[in-house]
């Protein structure tokens, strides 16, 4: 196992820019079979989600590519529709390859995502479009299996603005026949940058960004380049990163407009922020003041940085609430932060949080990808040395994250933790 070895109570300075969007990637990356020839895609984040799903792919069929920094994937040969286990389980977004593998060849078979630490993370949705689509899905054996001897347009109706629904029917319906229109769909900006690559292939989609997309099928679509967007939710933590320190960062090549939830939020426990076309400066006093905060879908405050954030209002003064709507357990980040000595609890959906003035260094265990962004800001604000667990998950949607926050002043290292933690730590 490896962890982080972070030395605290530094105030981060600086400024950074962040890689392309992992969501955005893997949503790209669910699509591309719908595509024959060679897509050549640039800024693809170097995480192990991405490598992952490459290999699935690769599994399938496809070859890949990388060449000076930019991702060359061929699905021309498919010679596989199903996928293993291994291969689906560890990445959600690889079921969304039911629908393209689907419209491509007629027929898909993919294991059933697992539920994960933060949610049960149920498909009913994707599901529920694609037999809209004239698709049919039956369980067996733990597996998917789709079929359909020709697409149809249909109108679908979201009971919930699901960001990976949206993602994966959107994608499916380019290849159907006929109109298609996806009613109360996702706005996150991860959905219009896959209606903005599919549309760059040739597809026809109306809407994206907003709540209704029509898609208007097409026979083929035809392969070409598409550069994936800043990573918006690493974008958040670097903020968050100098806020908690009573720091100033400045996110560079970013789109401002995504950050308006959290820039709020945080002018509203104090801070300052301020922001340019393609940057946001956050600078933060000492202390803070507690908050209330309420994940909501897209453009509400996301989820996403929901943890980090919760890590932020701990040093707070006063109480704060963080109240999570989207996932039921999204509360892996909290035990832990209270070993650094936070005092948070947990009242269904809400994490109530009495502010202390410090947190001090422990040895702590990631749950989640962002509960490990959570527990890496608590650590670069603490007394202390702080050892981060489970780095695996973070290295699954950060990408150069230990340079990146050494860039702004940070002492962090990344150990292979071999035998007992502590005195056999290695650095790697
Ligand atoms: N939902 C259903 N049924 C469905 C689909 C979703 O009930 O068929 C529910 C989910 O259980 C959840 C809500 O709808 O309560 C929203 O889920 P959504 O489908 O929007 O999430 P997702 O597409 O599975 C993506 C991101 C998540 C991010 C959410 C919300 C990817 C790979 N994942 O998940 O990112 O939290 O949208 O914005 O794009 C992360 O990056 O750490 C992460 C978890």
């Amino acid at each position: 196992m490896s962890a982080f070895k972070i030395q605290g109570g530094r105030p981060l300075h600086g400024t950074v820019d962040v890689p392309g969007s992992k969501n955005a990637a893997l949503a790209i990356l669910s699509a591309v079979p719908l595509i024959e020839g060679t897509v050549a895609l640039d800024n693809v984040p170097d995480i192990t989600d991405v490598h992952h799903k490459l290999r699935l792919l690769e599994s399938l069929g496809a070859q890949v590519a990388w060449r000076e920094g930019t991702l060359f994937i061929d699905c021309t040969e498919l010679h596989s529709c199903e996928a293993d286990e291994e291969s689906v389980r560890p990445i959600r977004t690889s079921f969304y390859l039911l629908g393209s593998l689907l419209a491509r060849r007629g027929y898909a078979k993919l294991p059933a995502p697992g539920g994960c630490r933060i949610g049960a993370r149920p498909v009913d949705f994707h599901l529920k479009g694609l037999e809209l689509l004239g698709a049919k899905v039956d369980l067996v054996s733990g597996c998917f299996v789709a079929k359909a001897e020709r697409l149809v347009g249909a109108e679908i109706y979201l009971d919930f603005p699901s960001a990976g629904a949206t993602q994966h029917l959107m994608a499916t319906a380019v290849r159907a026949d006929g109109v298609s229109v996806i009613q109360n769909a996702a706005v996150e900006p991860e959905v219009t940058t896959l209606a903005e690559f599919l549309n760059r292939m040739g597809a026809r989609i109306e809407g994206a960004g907003t709540s209704t997309v029509t898609i208007t099928g097409v026979a083929r679509l035809t392969p070409g380049a598409f550069r994936v967007p800043e990573d918006r939710l690493q974008a958040g933590t670097y903020l968050i990163a100098g806020a908690i320190t009573g720091g100033e960062v400045t996110v560079t090549d970013i789109l401002p407009e995504c950050q308006t939830a959290l820039v709020n939020k945080l002018r509203e426990a104090g801070a300052e922020a301020a922001e340019g076309p393609d940057w946001v400066t956050v600078s933060a006093p000492k202390r803070l003041k507690g908050i209330r905060v309420k994940t909501m879908p897209y453009p509400g405050f996301p989820t996403d940085i929901q943890q980090p954030m919760a890590a932020l209002l701990g040093l707070a003064s006063g109480q704060s609430v963080v109240e999570e709507t989207i996932y039921e357990s999204r509360i892996g980040h909290i035990p832990e932060l209270n070993r650094m000595g936070a005092k948070m609890t947990v009242e269904g959906r809400a994490t109530v949080i009495e502010g202390v003035t410090c947190y001090r260094g422990a040895i702590v265990e990631t749950s989640d990808l962002r509960a490990g962004a959570a527990l890496c800001v608590a650590a670069l604000a603490a007394e202390g040395e702080t050892l981060v667990k489970g780095l695996a998950l973070i290295d699954r949607g950060y990408d150069g994250f230990e340079g990146r926050l050494r860039s702004l002043g940070a002492s962090v290292r990344r150990l292979s933790l071999t035998e007992r933690i502590g005195d056999k730590a290695q650095e790697e």
